[in-house]
């Protein structure tokens, strides 16, 4: 990778920055300083410091993000606001895309990485990922309602839905977890036994509970943990 790319693509200097440091000796692979940004290095491998600090470089980001109301999760929408809008222009160099879908209207957990093929991996119906939503609905969710979603409902798809597993906290909210990510796929299923989602919060993906510490609209990067929770799926 050129090492101006490098510089610009981990987030550490703007091109002209970048320019100005080399010119005045401020970048160094291997400890010999570089002036000329055109050279390629091994990002892996080569140890490259800007003005004197060492740049860990990371292959893969992983960011967990608190979705907020109103805000899309696709990466391009010419007219609203997306979930990468709200993460700090570093990351707009890095490819990083949501792992999964969110409504504009869903809030809560989001995973967004540039590791494209886990990503795949995740998202593809095999991998059976579990993802808990917390949820109001409009109307008393009967017994026999709850039956039909944990067994599994038309929702106008090939087949039924894959087993759910519903708790209820009254007769109207709880929690629903599903191993498929349909298009609108809770709202959907309540729909097939004549109900509506009023507050839909996605609060589980693959074993990793939404931080409860992030605000609606913050993020933080995985923690190690929880990296090898996605990447041992
Ligand atoms: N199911 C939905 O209906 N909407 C979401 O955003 C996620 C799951």
């Amino acid at each position: 990778m050129r090492l101006d790319k490098f510089l610009s693509e981990t987030g550490t200097a703007s091109r002209s920055e970048s320019k100005k440091a080399a010119r005045s000796g401020g970048v160094t692979v291997n400890g010999m300083v570089v002036r000329d940004l055109s050279v390629h290095i091994d990002p892996e491998k080569d140890k490259v410091a800007y003005m004197g600090s060492v740049i860990l470089y990371q292959k893969y980001i992983y960011i967990m993000m608190n979705k907020p109301d109103g805000v899309i999760s696709s990466t391009d929408d010419g007219s609203g606001k997306t979930v990468l809008d709200l993460l700090p222009e570093k990351y707009g160099k890095m490819e990083i895309f949501p792992c999964g879908r969110l409504d504009k209207n869903t809030l809560g957990l989001l995973i967004l990485t540039n590791n494209g093929a886990l990503a795949h991996r995740l998202l593809s119906p095999k991998c059976h990922v579990e993802k808990t939503y917390r949820f109001e609905c409009e109307r008393p969710l009967r017994e026999k309602d709850v039956e039909l979603l944990c067994k599994g409902v038309d929702i106008g798809e090939k087949s039924s839905t894959q087993p759910a597993k519903v708790h209820l906290t009254s007769d109207r909210s709880g929690e629903i977890s599903v191993t498929e990510g349909k298009f609108h796929q809770i709202k959907r299923m309540f729909q097939a036994v004549c109900n509506k989602i009023t507050y839909l919060e996605r609060i589980r993906f693959a074993d990793i509970p939404l931080d409860e510490t992030l605000a609606r609209g913050e993020w933080r990067e995985l923690t190690e943990k929880e990296k090898e929770i996605l990447e041992n799926h």
